[in-house]
């Protein structure tokens, strides 16, 4: 191999080896709000420090960090200015990863960090488990950046959703763990006879609704408090459930799965995860990557014979599987 291959080679690599500190930075650079402040221009980092009410030196650093990744550009006079990617990283712009990134440096990073036990034990390593996920979405602070996040993403392939699949013959859309609802925006707004619910824990109900009216459905959707672990009351036509059964074990898969079952009457369910392939190569890296996330909460992302397996057991039976939105896989399913 050429010296210069090499040299990529051992570059890239010493990427991979040091990415933790990118989580990180991006991480502090939106908690401290810094992609919101440079909205309407570049700021000195002595006025940034101020607004934010931090030390000067160490917000410039900051702010060279985040410059050497691309997501602020360094002017004269120890200025800064969003690029088109920072820009991103605001909390009110359309396509916005700020949740995702502050979901990633608090979170994740805490899960990350124990993940050698979950290889070793094939266990959780961090907090998780059905009372977890009720103290989470119970505390303000955590609770919203965990359901931006996933909102983020929902919203994206909620409206991928909705050009490829057909909602004509469905009259209630129920999102089932829906979080903030995000996944039904573009069903409704495609399809103007649809109505829709949200069933998640009671706690969020309040902000699920303010996010929906920000994204236009007022009166559309209405918020159902409860767990799928109890019940899943009937009612809907189709049941929508996306990042629901990776967060769990065969066993509290198959419960929420019969209590879907028991809602559906001759409804359909539709299940939106990523697939594992039999075999993986580098093009999976984002299945492969929610997999690790998962391992170390107790779920697991599943191929798709663990999907017939599941469901089977379920008194479900899988009509078929369409790609949407790149990585991601709506499952089709009906009572067996
Ligand atoms: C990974 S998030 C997915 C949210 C949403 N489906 C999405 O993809 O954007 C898991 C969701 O399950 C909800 N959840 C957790 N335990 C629950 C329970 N026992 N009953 C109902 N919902 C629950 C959480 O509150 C959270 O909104």
């Amino acid at each position: 191999m050429a010296t210069a291959d090499v040299r990529a080679d051992r570059d890239a690599l010493v990427e991979m080896i040091t990415g933790a500190w990118k989580t990180r930075v991006i991480g502090e650079g939106v908690r401290f709000g810094i992609f919101d402040l440079l909205t309407n221009g570049a700021k000195s980092a002595d006025s940034l420090a101020k607004a934010v009410g931090v030390d000067e030196d160490g917000i410039k650093r900051l702010l060279r960090g985040l410059a050497v990744l691309g997501l602020l550009r360094h002017e004269p006079d120890d200025c800064f200015a969003l690029t088109p990617l920072g820009a991103c990283l605001r909390r009110e712009t359309p396509d916005s990863l700020n949740g995702f990134a502050g979901h990633w440096a608090g979170r994740m990073w805490e899960s990350f960090a124990g993940i050698g036990h979950s290889f070793q034990t094939g266990e959780a390593s961090a907090p998780s488990g059905p009372e977890h996920f009720v103290s989470v979405q119970a505390d303000p602070a955590q609770s919203d950046v965990f359901n931006r996040a996933m909102a983020e993403g929902s919203l994206r392939i909620g409206r991928a959703l909705a050009k490829s699949y057909d909602f004509s013959g469905i009259a209630r859309l129920r999102d089932v763990g829906g979080g903030y609802g995000a996944l039904l925006v573009g069903p409704l707004e495609a399809n103007p006879h649809l109505a829709g619910d949200i069933y998640d824990l009671p706690s969020l109900a309040d902000n699920a609704l303010r996010y929906l009216s920000e994204q236009g459905l007022d009166g559309r959707v209405d918020y159902l408090g409860g767990s799928f672990f109890d019940h899943v009351p009937p009612g809907a036509d189709c049941l929508l459930l996306k990042y629901i059964l990776h967060d769990w074990n065969d066993a509290k898969c198959l419960t929420i799965l019969q209590h879907c079952r028991v809602a559906l009457g001759k409804g359909r369910l539709l299940i939106i995860e990523r697939i594992v392939p039999d075999t993986v190569s580098e093009k999976d890296v984002e299945v492969i990557r929610g997999d690790l996330t998962m391992l170390t909460v107790g779920g697991k992302e599943r191929t798709e014979a663990d999907y017939h397996s599941l469901l089977g057991q379920a008194g479900l039976v899988i009509s078929r599987i369409l790609p949407i939105d790149g990585v991601f896989s709506l499952i089709e399913a009906r009572v067996a």
